[in-house]
């Protein structure tokens, strides 16, 4: 099970939109694939359940908020417990032998998550504190640890544009952390910064970890950037507008963080609208050929897949 944390705390850079078209591809290959909604926005969730479905199946019962809504998450409910199958979406991955799950989030998300911050205060003892940082940061990834999520291949985790503590247990659960960032300035000047706060949050819990006494079940961990993958791209005569060429070299050759080779097209027609249908437009569009944006999100499918070690059999 390869665990991917989908983050970058500058909003409406295409998150959402890669985590779940990249998710229904990998599906569509053959892959058991869980899609994790952990931004309170919940958008993730609506592209795959109308917003009746979400009220009446699983608001009260089925969605992340439940699991992070106790002192020490997953007291309460296991996560397992959560996973939904969405249907239309898992109907148009035809004949393939792929899955795709999710657990879906929950608007009141926002609010666990200041609440769950504050209880990292609490103790008084240096042991003591560094023992809930270690629990409340490494909550997720224990979690993940349960055999009921050994089957998947692949979890792909949709983060919020922000760097709370729901979306730091999802980059202590991931061995892998991808970045979509629009070619602009505001986009790219964020990179670094954002390599330099998740560097920081590893070398805290890792210290703790080190720190032997409290340290409990939590080994060391050592999320890897797979890299910043360029969205919303405007492609002219088969490539980026000058504009934004220039800002995908500055970040290759100046950021510490590496850049995909491929990038996602802007394309309000594959991409635009997204929850209506319940199915990843990549997935919609696929059944016409010679489509550009299909060509080269399926590259970018291959480029990511092929990183985690998961590309081969599977198609
Ligand atoms: N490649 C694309 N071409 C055209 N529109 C896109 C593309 N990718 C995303 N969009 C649109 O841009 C908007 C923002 O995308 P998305 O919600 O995926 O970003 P996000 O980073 O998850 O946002 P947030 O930070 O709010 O969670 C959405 O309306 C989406 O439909
Ligand atoms: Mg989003």
């Amino acid at each position: 099970m390869r665990v991917v944390a989908i983050m970058n705390y500058k909003g409406g850079v295409g998150k959402t939109t890669l985590t779940a078209n990249l998710g229904a591809v990998a599906a569509r290959r053959g892959l058991r694939v869980l899609l994790l909604d952990l931004d309170p926005q919940t958008n993730l969730t609506f592209s795959f359940f109308s917003i009746d479905d979400w009220h009446d199946r699983l608001k009260d019962e089925r969605t992340i908020r439940r699991w992070y809504d106790a002192d020490m998450p997953g007291r309460d409910v296991s996560l397992a417990d959560l996973v939904v199958t969405p249907e239309r979406v898992n109907q148009a991955l035809g004949k393939s032998t792929g899955q795709l799950d999710l657990i879906p989030s929950h608007l009141g998300l926002i609010d666990i998550d200041l609440e769950l911050a504050a209880r990292l205060g609490g103790t008084t003892t240096l042991d003591g504190s560094k023992r809930r940082f270690l629990d409340l940061h490494g909550c997720l990834r224990s979690a993940l640890q349960d055999s009921r999520f050994s089957d998947y291949d692949l979890v792909l985790i949709d983060c919020a544009p922000n760097f709370g503590l729901v979306t730091k247990t999802a980059i202590v659960a991931s061995e892998h952390i991808l970045v979509p960032a629009k070619a602009d300035y505001l986009s790219t000047l964020g990179l670094d910064y954002l390599v330099g706060n998740c560097a920081g949050l590893v070398e805290q819990f890792n210290d703790y970890v080190n720190h032997k006494r409290g340290s409990g079940d939590h080994g060391p961990i050592d999320p890897a950037f797979l890299g910043v993958v360029f969205t919303m791209v405007q492609i002219y005569s088969q490539q980026p507008v000058l504009a934004q060429h220039a800002y995908i070299e500055e970040v290759n050759l100046n950021s510490r963080v590496p850049v995909l080779k491929s990038t996602v097209r802007n394309s309000t027609n594959h991409f635009g609208n997204a929850g209506e249908s319940g199915i990843p437009g990549i997935l919609r569009a696929s059944t016409k050929t010679n489509d550009d944006v299909v060509k080269e999100f399926d590259q970018l499918a291959d480029e990511v897949l092929g990183a985690l070690e998961l590309s081969g059999d599977h198609r």
